[in-house]
């Protein structure tokens, strides 16, 4: 998977700042611009991603939240037919894959959404706990990855 880290203006060292980030936002790279015609047929246009992040990163910004929360990109996370589609991840919590984010409200109700699950323990939150502007927006949400163990462990408890 091709993960570029789409730096921020306000950081010095994107390596370091994701390292001390509590979450990390992921942009799709490789979302374009839909349009629907009349007719109903779906057209789709130039890459959205590097604007859709400049735009996050001023939003994080202007909320304080630049330190706290990490850019980076990724290259198609399904959801290519709601652009942009944009995730949120930490360790140890629930993941969230978003779609159709493309206004400003929209991008800055993502930010906003970024600083509440830096204060939620495990990331778990229902849709009316997030920002109006996310309302249908919400293409997945994943619990925490568990901690792996053998194959052969699986088994012998399945025996039993
Ligand atoms: S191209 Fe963005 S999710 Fe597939």
């Amino acid at each position: 998977m091709a993960h570029d880290l789409i730096p921020c203006e306000t950081r010095a060292d994107d390596t370091a700042s994701s390292a001390m980030a509590g979450a990390v936002v992921i942009v799709c790279t490789t979302c374009r611009a839909r349009t629907v015609d009349e007719d109903g047929s779906t057209r789709y246009g130039e890459r959205v991603g590097p604007a859709v992040s400049e735009r996050l990163c001023t939003a994080l910004r202007d909320q304080g939240l630049a330190p706290s929360v990490a850019v980076t990109g990724a290259a198609c996370m399904a959801g290519c037919g709601r652009p942009c589609a944009i995730a949120i991840q930490a360790p140890g919590k629930a993941g969230y894959l978003f779609g159709s984010i493309e206004t400003d409200e929209e991008i800055s109700a993502i930010a906003t959404f970024a600083g509440q699950y830096l204060e939620l323990a495990d990331g778990w939150c229902s849709s009316l706990q997030r920002p109006e502007a996310l309302k249908g927006k919400t293409l997945a949400r994943l619990p925490a990855p568990v901690v792996a163990f053998p194959l052969s462990m699986a088994n012998a408890e399945s025996v039993e």
